[in-house]
């Protein structure tokens, strides 16, 4: 049996398999996210550790055959500790963008060589560099930064370990190398004991420690997988693996992910690339901060169910026009000032019209992702649809029109980071060939009927990103 432990943004959830992949049980624990000013994203460490106890405990099963574990988590999270390795503060989440001046101020030519990344505000350095700036008493007691999900490696096993993926977004780290930078994190006044020690994916990072394996009914000394940055979780768990496979992941956030196999970055193009979570391996991603959160969003305005906005016919866009930049954007435009804009509004214009500006606002955002994942020479040759938001038919035809791309569709089941991360438990206690792709439920074909249309709401679209700069 493997056990899977998936760190997410709304909720963590544990995912119990046998040798065979079949799912024995899962569970989840919520999580929430405190945003005390505009565009900062925060979490209390701790309550990842509660969450994980929950979720384990939630199981339900007898978990004394446990072989490994695999850990998956929301990437690029500053969790800055103390002497004794307690969280000094919240941890700045993905999605907070108040760190904008100094990405910009570390987002150097040698940065982008070596990371291969723009320095987004969003990634760990710059947030670190924030602290650094404006919080000097904390940063003069940091002794360590880890990733969310390796404060949580921390807590089980005692080790300071982060994986290849996780680590290619904190912008300290040689992606090409997959070692950290020191002439980057010297520019920070940090060194390489500040870090976590690297490991592949699919290593093992450390063993569990006993009063934790005792407390959560696990067997003693059980290794724990290095993992991965949650998107490369999602493509283990899809087996997105071998070059030009990918997926469309509609959750919090809006990932089109293509993995690659080899180093290839254009940084000016705002896409991502990091390393995967299986060596030699590299990826790509455009990355669109609010995904879901749009829909959530709309839905908490309306008063109308999350389900209910995403349900109507596809048709051709209306007149409204939605811009998802509810907290600044990554992919393409690496903007962490800019904010949504719902333009073209009229007196027809009610709940359901403007859940459909909000999926079409989304759906156009993943065209800018995969217009500037083109650009950087990647071919995507396969695209799965995963996250909670691929439940709406309506929301992947109509990503799938705007993409003028099939989108495969795989059936119920477990496909995503948690498996993932049971694949890379998998993978650390000897296995391989592990990374099937699930089997497909449908393939979700452009509509013919609907490019044009939807092609020309994507120029709107484009063109409407300027002027609201200046609004
Ligand atoms: C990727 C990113 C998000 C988070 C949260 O760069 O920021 O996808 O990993 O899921």
């Amino acid at each position: 049996m493997y056990l899977g432990l998936d760190l997410g943004t709304s909720s963590l959830k544990a995912l119990l398999i046998d040798d065979s992949q079949t799912v024995i049980a899962e569970a989840t624990a919520p999580l929430t996210v405190q945003r005390p000013k505009s565009g900062w994203s925060e979490q209390d460490a701790a309550t990842w550790l509660t969450a994980c106890e929950a979720a384990v405990k939630a199981l339900d099963a007898d978990l004394s055959g446990i072989r490994a574990i695999g850990l998956a988590g929301h990437m690029h999270g500053a969790t800055i500790l103390g002497a004794d390795d307690t969280p000094l503060r919240p941890c700045m989440l993905w999605n907070d963008t108040r760190a904008a001046d100094e990405a910009a101020r570390l987002d150097t030519e040698d940065a982008r060589r070596i990371t291969g990344n723009i320095v987004f505000p969003g990634f760990t350095a710059p947030k670190v560099a924030w602290v650094q700036a404006h919080e000097a008493d904390i940063a003069a007691q940091m002794t360590r930064i880890l990733l969310p999900k390796d404060y949580l490696r921390l807590w089980l096993t005692g080790e300071a370990v982060s994986d290849m993926s996780d680590a290619a977004g904190a912008a300290w780290l040689d992606t090409g190398a997959r070692d950290w930078s020191d002439a980057l994190l010297s520019a920070q006044g940090l060194t390489r004991d500040h870090m976590p020690r690297l490991v592949e994916g699919s290593d093992v990072s450390g063993h569990l420690r006993d009063d934790i394996a005792d407390r959560l009914g696990l067997p003693r000394g059980t290794p724990v997988a290095g993992g991965a940055g949650d998107n490369a979780a999602a493509a283990m768990g899809t087996g997105a693996v071998a070059p030009g496979q990918g997926f469309v992941s509609l959750g919090t956030s809006g990932v089109l992910f293509v993995s690659s196999a080899a180093f290839q970055p254009d940084p000016a193009t705002a896409v991502h690339t990091f390393c995967h979570a299986v060596p030699d391996t590299w990826h790509q991603m455009g990355v669109i901060l609010s995904c879901t959160d749009s829909v959530e969003w709309a839905a908490r305005l309306t008063g109308q169910g999350a389900a209910a906005l995403t349900s109507g016919a596809l048709r051709a866009p209306g007149r409204p026009l939605f811009l998802p930049y509810l907290g600044g954007e990554r992919t393409p435009h690496n903007d962490a000032e800019v904010r949504g804009t719902l333009v073209g509004i009229e007196h027809a214009t009610d709940a359901a019209a403007l859940g459909r500006a909000v999926m079409e606002g989304v759906a156009f955002a993943f065209r800018d992702s995969l217009d500037a994942l083109r650009a950087t020479g990647t071919p995507i040759e396969r695209l799965l649809a995963v996250g909670g938001g691929a439940q709406s038919a309506t929301w992947l035809r109509m990503i799938a029109t705007v993409l003028d791309l099939p989108l495969h569709v795989p059936r119920d089941g477990q496909f995503g980071a948690a498996l993932g991360a049971c694949r890379l438990a998998m993978m650390a206690d000897g296995a391989s060939d592990v990374a099937a792709a699930p089997p497909i439920e449908q393939v979700i074909a452009p509509d013919p009927d609907l490019t044009a249309a939807f092609a020309d709401g994507h120029h709107r679209f484009r063109n409407a990103y300027a002027p609201t700069r200046i609004l």
